[in-house]
């Protein structure tokens, strides 16, 4: 099976991008390395864009980008796809640096963007801003999780890493302990959009920074039980919620457990099902604040 290997973008609508692109650049510190009618292009590395904006009446997210090994062949992953009896479309030069891409769409009509990436970008990491290393993962709700999450085990090639109860899942593709979580909550929307900080004192400046600019966090600072993650929460201007986090369990695929940490419980820590319980959320005890929700 040929299984992508990271998120490479997400791409979002919202109403005024011309306006809402602020926040990427002067908060979160991305790049904003093109420009055209239709789209805003915000870098952080190697990656000519890592978030995509593009006018549209609600905030929401509508595309994610992943990218296969560069041994894989794009060819043979569109058969794999048509082979689960869905429906994909193949697109040449479809973005800047991407020549060459396989779209289909999940089963809540998110569109899956599968590419190889051939040419790297080459903007420096930015000097203003909370400055992330990367975009980390993209989490949902959703209405079903349990045929959602078999869409992206089966025909993207994503391991989970844990669920929580039977109605929250982590989804892999790469060492990260996530890069996609699906939370079934009754309806199909956004729910956040990670990026990885450097570690905690990176983390400290970049709640500073939000504080200074007016923001107020939603949830954290805390410690994911699941993922382990330090983690921070505030909501962008344009309604969508951001994480930004830190410390996020990395896994060891051959031996199957993550790298251990001295905050663990389990030795060694494998995927696994969790209780629902607050330490699943918080293992430092604050709950999220209803507005998380929203
Ligand atoms: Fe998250």
């Amino acid at each position: 099976m040929i299984r992508v290997r990271k998120i490479a973008h997400a791409t979002y609508e919202m109403p005024d991008v011309e306006k809402q692109a602020a926040y990427y650049t002067d908060i979160l510190g991305l790049t904003l390395v093109a420009k055209d009618k239709s789209a805003a292009y915000l870098a952080s590395t190697v990656d000519h864009h890592s978030i995509v904006l593009k006018n549209g009446a609600q905030a929401q997210c509508v595309r994610l980008g992943f990218q296969i090994a560069p041994d894989d062949d794009l060819g043979e992953y569109e058969k794999q796809v048509k082979a689960k009896g869905i429906k994909t479309a193949r697109k040449k030069d479809p973005e800047p640096t991407i020549s060459d891409m396989v779209t289909f769409e999940d089963p809540k009509g998110t569109v899956m963007e599968v590419f190889k990436r051939a040419e790297f970008a080459e903007q420096r990491f930015p000097t203003k801003g909370i400055v992330p290393y990367k975009l980390g993962h993209v989490a949902f709700h959703v209405t079903d999780v349990k045929g959602i999450t078999n869409f992206y085990c089966d025909v993207l090639g994503f391991r989970v890493s844990d669920w929580m109860g039977d109605f929250f899942s982590f989804l892999r593709c790469g060492p990260d302990h996530h890069t996609i979580n699906l939370m079934e909550t009754g309806s199909n929307r956004h729910f956040h959009t990670a990026f990885e900080l450097r570690d905690w004192s990176h983390l400290q400046t970049a709640c500073d920074y939000l504080s200074l600019n007016g923001y107020k966090l939603l949830w954290g600072p805390g410690r994911h039980g699941i993922g382990h993650n330090l983690f921070a929460y505030h909501r962008a201007p344009n309604g969508l919620i951001t994480e930004l986090f830190a410390e996020l369990d990395r896994m060891n695929e051959e031996l199957g457990y993550f790298e251990p940490r001295p905050w663990h419980r389990d030795k060694p820590q494998k995927p696994k099902v969790w209780a629902k319980d607050p330490s699943a959320s918080n293992l430092w005890g604050i709950m999220p604040t209803e507005e998380m929700m929203k």
